[in-house]
């Protein structure tokens, strides 16, 4: 960590679902570069934990509880983060579900709605609150994944969501032009809590390493390092775009 820049001093970046795995390292590395990070998640006591430790590493740092899917505490979150550092520069919108493993023509309608409501949907009314503030030189990354590539058996419909994202990073980069930059990363597999049950799982896991090219599977630190390059002046001629983060993993030509 000696070894990174500062890209972000000055910034105001907000990070949705936060609290924890690779929404806490996006908040972490780009606090370690300078940025004020507005972190978030759906319980209190997670976003206090994860605040004491952004803050112990001498990172200025805002937490606030906010469910993606509530309209009132993403509004809360935008009008907040305004209250407190008057701006914004960067939106991470990294929060998901994957509520089920059953096959898309056997998931119940409400499972659907709230695959839609979290993964997309919230992305885009988080962005809708958010717009008003993002100025000049201003960017917003979206969290896909792998598996919207190519979306496997066991994870369908999620996979399907994470797809959404990669043409809605398209459609929002051309509606936010030129002010704003929108792109998004694709992680591979990276043990989280949220892909517990696949990287906790010794066979499983072997096998997902074996379709890497890098024999490994990713760190929380590998995303975040993407995203902040995505969020940074570095990336200044870059938007629409989506930068896989997967060892090599099989995604496109
Ligand atoms: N891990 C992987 O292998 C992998 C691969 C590809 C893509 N991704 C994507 O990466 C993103 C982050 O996943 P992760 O692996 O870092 O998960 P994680 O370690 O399980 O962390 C999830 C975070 O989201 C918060 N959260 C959950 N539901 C929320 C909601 N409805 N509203 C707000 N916050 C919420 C959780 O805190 P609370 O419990 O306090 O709400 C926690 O801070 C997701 O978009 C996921 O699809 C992950």
């Amino acid at each position: 960590m000696e070894k990174i820049g500062k890209r972000f001093e000055g910034k105001v970046v907000i990070v949705t679902a936060s609290s924890q795995g690779i929404g806490f390292s996006i908040a972490q590395r780009l606090g370690f570069e300078g940025a004020s990070v507005v972190i978030s998640s759906r319980k209190q006591e997670n976003v206090d934990e994860a605040v004491k430790k952004l803050r112990d590493g001498g990172i200025e740092v805002l937490g606030l509880v906010c469910h993606v899917s509530n309209a009132q505490q993403r509004k809360n979150l935008i009008d907040k983060t305004i209250q407190k550092y008057g701006k914004l520069d960067v939106v991470v919108s990294n929060a998901a579900v994957n509520p089920s493993v059953d096959a898309i023509l056997e998931t119940k309608s409400s499972v659907l709605d709230k695959l839609w409501d979290i993964n997309v949907k919230a992305a885009i009314l988080l962005l809708q609150d958010a717009v008003p503030y993002l100025k000049k030189g201003s960017s917003v990354v979206l969290i896909s994944s792998i598996s919207g590539y190519s979306p496997p058996a066991s994870m369908g419909m999620y996979g399907v969501t994470k797809t959404a994202l990669l043409g809605l990073t398209k459609a929002l980069a051309a509606e936010m032009s030129p002010d704003t930059r929108v792109n998004c990363v694709a992680p591979g597999f990276v043990p989280t809590h949220f892909a517990d049950f696949i990287t906790s799982n010794e066979q499983v896991r072997r096998e997902i390493e074996g379709k890497t090219l890098l024999n490994r599977l990713g760190t929380t630190h590998d995303m975040a390092a993407a995203v902040a390059y995505l969020a940074s002046d570095d990336a200044s001629y870059v938007t629409g775009e989506t930068l896989v983060v997967a060892g090599g993993m099989p995604s496109r030509l």
